[in-house]
């Protein structure tokens, strides 16, 4: 039996989308057993039904505390014994407990060359720095938010005409590339978080992180 994956998402659910279109393709050793949502009205959940995916929501605003919301996620996330749990979008701080249960077996994205721009408007930031490059980062996902250890990054020129939207667009074209890489090179056990560091095929990726580069159609 191959492994059990869970994808939390909150919105519109492009980067599910990839990995899903890569596990159906036979490229990825797992299966996805659910797909859980914070919004009810997640584009993402229709991609999931499409896929004949089981979905459910757990809607943030129901539970008194961000406590109880996250016992009860955990609770529906176990339902479906996960090795990895994936955040694919999914847009809450998440508590101690919830990131120590999933440690060293779920990871995120996020549209930034970390650790640059942790947090919200990152395309924003980079333009207003005037960074020449931007991109985006897979991590394991620990306490400090965006901040866990990162092991594949895609990486894409800021151009001087570049607006938010337009930067986040490539950023985005980007993280479907490298998100499924991400979670192929866990799923066959070759990526793994050992004493907070992420190893590759028993290596350490410290300071040696894998960087995609944009194609220059893609620039
Ligand atoms: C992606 O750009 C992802 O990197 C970002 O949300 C978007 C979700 O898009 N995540 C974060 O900012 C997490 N801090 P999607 O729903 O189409 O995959």
């Amino acid at each position: 039996m191959s492994g059990s994956i869970v994808i939390l998402i909150s919105g519109s659910g492009s980067n599910m989308q990839a990995i899903i279109d890569t596990v159906d393709a036979g490229e990825i050793s797992g299966h996805i057993s659910a797909v859980i949502s914070n919004r009810p009205d997640a584009f993402g959940l229709e991609r999931a039904q499409a896929a004949g995916i089981h979905t459910e929501v757990l809607d943030h605003t129901e539970f008194k505390s961000r406590e109880i919301f996250d016992l009860n996620l955990i609770r529906k996330i176990d339902d479906f014994e996960p090795d990895l749990v994936i955040l694919a979008g999914f847009m809450r701080i998440l508590t101690p407990d919830f990131v120590r249960r999933y440690s060293g077996r779920m990871i995120n994205i996020h549209p930034s060359l970390l650790p640059k721009y942790q947090g919200l408007h990152t395309h924003k930031r980079a333009i207003e720095a005037g960074d020449k490059e931007h991109g985006a980062s897979v991590h394991f996902v620990t306490e400090e938010l965006d901040g866990g250890p990162v092991f594949i990054q895609a990486s894409v020129p800021v151009k001087e005409s570049d607006t938010p939207e337009a930067l986040a667009k490539r950023v985005l074209t980007q993280e479907h590339k490298i998100f499924p890489i991400a979670v192929k090179w866990f799923m066959e056990g070759r990526v793994q978080l050992e004493n907070g560091i992420p190893h590759m095929d028993g290596v350490s990726l410290e300071g040696r992180v894998p960087r995609l580069h944009a194609e220059p159609s893609e620039e």
